[in-house]
């Protein structure tokens, strides 16, 4: 989701993290030999490369805008992408429905339907000017797997029920509000959420009832899964980030997820004419806040200076901020906004993420005494608002071990080759799993994505690696049979 353009500084840090001898092995299949040829198609390419990307690119096509992407929660585009998914689903034999969240699902039984269930989910909505893999590929290629298990008969023999998940809304770009879906089936999403309107004052509620889908305060309660009822949750994401790329691999598993602290910060002033007020008697709010976005920074690049004499962050935080903390100032406004006034308002976000959460509070203490201090001295008023708090989410051991074995087993299968130790890379975007994990244990698979882009119409995933992560996810349910 929200990671667009990792900045260039992140690539230090996952590279500390990767467990990885750094040998970039080609991992695509050379010239196209005969035995190539037959090997290639016993690895089921129709179905999990040609036909996976057909309908990345046709899913890429449901747009509510003309000439991009663009997919918002229940908009009449997502109905459309809903109703295209469930056919692909039920081509791949799973039982299908939609819940009062507007959430997809599709589900195989397996032999033993009192088992606990595995469940494998991404989103299909998308940000403004989206690319088409984002969400999309962790749900197709999950299709894409179990309709080889159906083509081969073999859906039967799953040890446990499986189903795939297409939540309604990650990004949360129309109610500004992350996770309506993957957070109402992990019972986390709070009642209140079905009041939030969207900018023309439309509520979740409204929305969901324009669609025919009935939501109450009890129907969202009810959606919550009982966690006895499941083994786990599994999601392949595209990485959004250039480390696999870097390294040459195609598949990382994910380590865990950084937690994130979103601000807002109103800085006021005094309101004034820009030739008749001296500069000594200004109280300007524009400058106030450039040098607020100067301090962030340099908290934010050498966050050991500024918290040692804070005092209230150990040893192993410090270090753990030192590789991961990552803070933005993305959005900006200021009132009134012409060239010939001193504004009296300015207002800008800041996006702070690390994965370590008490170093991430520790940072957020630091950070709103050094600001209120600065509007002190320059004798304007500051308020600061935090708009949403997401901890820090550990991938599950035993389940990411698994998922790296069938990554491997992936790459292997494709080029022949032993490959060494698949990567383990952390998350600086918050993804689905992390709303999951506070139903059952999560595990998350990265796919390389070129030059590391993502939400944005440049964001490309090489065919082959279509293949390999449906590979990797067929191998996966293959160690559930
Ligand atoms: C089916 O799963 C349930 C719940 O885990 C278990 O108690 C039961 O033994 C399983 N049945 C078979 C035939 O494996
Ligand atoms: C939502 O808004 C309605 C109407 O204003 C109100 O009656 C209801 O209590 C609100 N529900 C929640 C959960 O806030
Ligand atoms: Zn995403």
């Amino acid at each position: 989701m929200t990671a667009a353009g990792v900045p260039h500084s992140y690539i230090p840090f996952s590279l500390f993290l990767l467990l990885l001898s750094s040998s970039s092995s080609h991992l695509y299949p050379g010239t196209a030999t005969a035995e190539k040829q037959s090997k290639t198609r016993s690895l089921h390419s129709e179905i999990l490369r040609d036909e996976a990307v057909a309908r990345l690119n046709d899913l890429g096509k449901v747009s509510d805008a003309d000439g991009y992407l663009e997919r918002t929660f229940m908009s009449p585009a997502s109905v459309r992408a809903g109703i295209l998914i469930r056919e692909w689903m039920e081509d791949a034999g799973l039982r299908t429905w939609v819940d009062s969240m507007g959430n997809l699902h599709g589900r195989v039984e397996g032999m033993n339907t009192s088992a606990q269930a595995l469940l494998i989910g991404s989103h299909m909505d998308t940000v403004v000017d989206a690319g088409i893999f984002d969400g999309s590929l962790g749900i197709i290629s999950a299709i894409s797997a179990l309709k080889v298990l159906k083509s081969n008969s073999k859906l039967g023999e799953l040890k446990r029920p499986v189903e795939v998940i297409a939540f309604s809304d990650e990004e949360g770009v129309r109610f500004q509000s992350t996770f309506l879906g993957s957070a109402a089936v992990a019972g986390v999403l709070p009642v209140t959420a079905l009041n939030i309107s969207d900018k023309s004052g439309v509520t979740v509620q409204d929305v969901l009832t324009g669609n025919s889908i009935e939501i109450t305060e009890e129907s969202l309660l009810e959606l919550k899964y009982d966690p006895a009822s499941i083994w786990g949750y599994v999601e392949l994401h595209i990485e959004q980030g250039p480390v696999l790329e870097w390294t040459g691999f195609p598949l990382a598993v994910v380590k865990g997820i950084a937690g994130q602290t979103r601000l807002k910060v109103t800085v006021r002033g005094s309101q004034g004419h820009a030739g008749t007020v001296p500069m000594s008697m200004r109280r300007d709010p524009m400058a106030a806040a450039a040098e607020l976005i100067v301090l962030l920074e340099s908290l934010c690049k050498r966050p050991r200076e500024f918290l040692l004499d804070g005092g209230n962050c150990d040893e192993y935080s410090l270090e753990s901020l030192s590789t991961s903390l990552v803070c933005t100032v993305g959005e900006i406004s200021t009132w009134p906004s012409a060239s010939n006034v001193i504004p009296g308002q300015v207002t800008f976000t800041v996006d702070l993420r690390a994965i370590d959460d008490v170093g991430r509070e520790a940072v957020v203490y630091e950070l709103s005494n050094k600001i209120y201090k600065i509007c002190d001295r320059r004798s304007v008023s500051c308020i600061i608002e935090r708009k949403h708090d997401a901890n820090a989410v550990i991938c599950d051991r035993e389940l990411s071990a698994r998922l790296q074995s069938a990554a491997y087993t992936a790459v292997h299968r494709m080029t022949g080759e032993i490959q060494e130790e698949v990567p383990v890379l952390m998350s600086g975007a918050g993804h689905d799993a992390m709303a999951i994990s506070h139903l059952t244990k999560v595990g998350m698979l990265f796919v390389r994505c070129r030059g590391g882009i993502s939400h944005s119409p440049e964001e490309h995933v090489l065919d082959d690696d279509v293949w390999v992560a449906g590979l990797a996810v067929l191998a996966f349910l293959e160690s559930h049979m």
